[in-house]
């Protein structure tokens, strides 16, 4: 083919041979000069949220007008601001700057960065399209083996289109309250009552979650921590495919609940059955109180294992002066509120 040169600014036509479609952000590079190509990849990232970043959570990176889903596979070091050491870390801190290893669906191609031009500058933008880091391409990450091997897919179906099928917002409504506090029930008849209203609701109860994905869990602080943990993955999941999920779970540690938070990301809330004690023994649904109490189960949650209230829920409940129909409606309202379209605010960020 004959040499020819163009610069910026000027308009080119080209003739592709075959009649390939390209799609947006494709690449046209000489074949002598090809650009990297890679599923996982090293970058250099300057985070932009006020909290951390930890491995798993998923992003769109954008590169110049191509986008691609990424997850974080590793974070292998954080830059210490103090002396500009680079220190191993479980997690980047909020606005911090660090080198990360993102995981894409499919291998990518990308010119690596280079200062002072548009290559390799990559950006990170969360499921509201908020641009969450700025990410330059460094290179291509060793591959590995095993748990690191991984490639996570993330949805291409926005959270707004979906939130516009259904007519409303997913959600996640952690319920946490001792043992009797009415959880579950509240749980069942909210969901009944949002069902009835169109919304696409599902409860994640304890007792039914430990029947089946959690029967090989007890409850030791390290098993109930792994409960919390997979119900939390498991609203999340459904969350994101539009659901309104009502959890039903203890929850008993501050500790955990921050960790279902925290894999749950936005649209987390913490609802507080708050039901005295003295209230819950009474009703004892179960007859576990007595059982307890009879020595029969130890470590239970009131009797002889710890329960931290939470100190700022996003609702609380009081069930024992009303009706349980009464308390019904207040969470029903409550949720319905959380999950409106508030068209103005979500429009923005799709
Ligand atoms: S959590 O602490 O891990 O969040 P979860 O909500 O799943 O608990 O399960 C609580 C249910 O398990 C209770 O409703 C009760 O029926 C049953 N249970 C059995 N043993 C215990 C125990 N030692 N402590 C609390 N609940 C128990």
């Amino acid at each position: 083919a004959p040499q020819v040169a163009a610069v910026a600014g000027q308009s080119v036509a080209v003739t592709l041979e075959p009649d390939v479609i390209p799609d947006r952000g494709d690449f046209l590079f000489p074949a002598s000069e090809s650009p990297l190509r890679a599923a996982r990849i090293r970058t250099r990232l300057f985070w932009l949220r006020q909290e951390p970043l930890r491995v798993g959570e998923s992003f769109k990176l954008r590169l110049a007008t191509a986008e691609h889903q990424v997850t974080v596979a590793a974070i292998d070091s954080v830059v210490r601001l103090e002396d500009l050491t680079e220190q191993p870390a479980e997690e980047v801190p909020p606005e911090g700057f660090a080198e990360i290893t993102l995981a894409v669906s499919e291998t990518m191609l990308f010119d690596p960065f280079l200062p002072g031009t548009a290559d390799g500058r990559g950006v990170l933008v969360d499921r509201n399209q908020q641009i969450v880091g700025g990410a330059p391409l460094m290179g291509v990450a060793e591959s590995v083996a095993g748990r690191n091997a991984i490639h996570p897919t993330g949805s291409a179906v926005s959270l707004w289109d979906r939130a516009q099928a259904k007519g409303h917002r997913g959600g996640v409504f952690w319920m946490t309250g001792l043992p009797g506090a009415g959880k579950s029930t509240l749980a069942r008849a909210a969901e009944n009552r949002l069902f009835a209203r169109g919304i696409d609701v599902s409860v994640l109860d304890g007792d039914t979650l430990r029947a089946g994905l959690c029967s090989d869990l007890g409850f030791s602080d390290a098993d109930r921590r792994e409960n919390v943990r997979r119900a939390a993955a498991v609203a999340r999941i459904l969350a994101e495919s539009g659901q309104v999920v009502i959890v039903a779970l203890i929850s008993p540690t501050v500790a955990d609940r921050e960790l279902a938070r925290q894999i749950v990301g936005e649209g987390f809330h913490e609802i507080f059955i708050d039901t005295p004690q003295a209230t819950c023994e009474q009703r004892d649904p179960k007859g576990l109180y007595a059982a307890a109490r009879a020595g029969k189960i130890e470590g239970f949650t009131g009797i002889d294992a710890p329960y931290e209230a939470p100190a700022n829920p996003a609702l609380r409940l009081e069930t024992a002066e009303r009706t349980s129909d009464e308390t019904a409606v207040k969470l029903a309202t409550f949720i319905s509120d959380a999950i409106r379209i508030d068209s103005a605010a979500d429009r923005q960020r799709s």
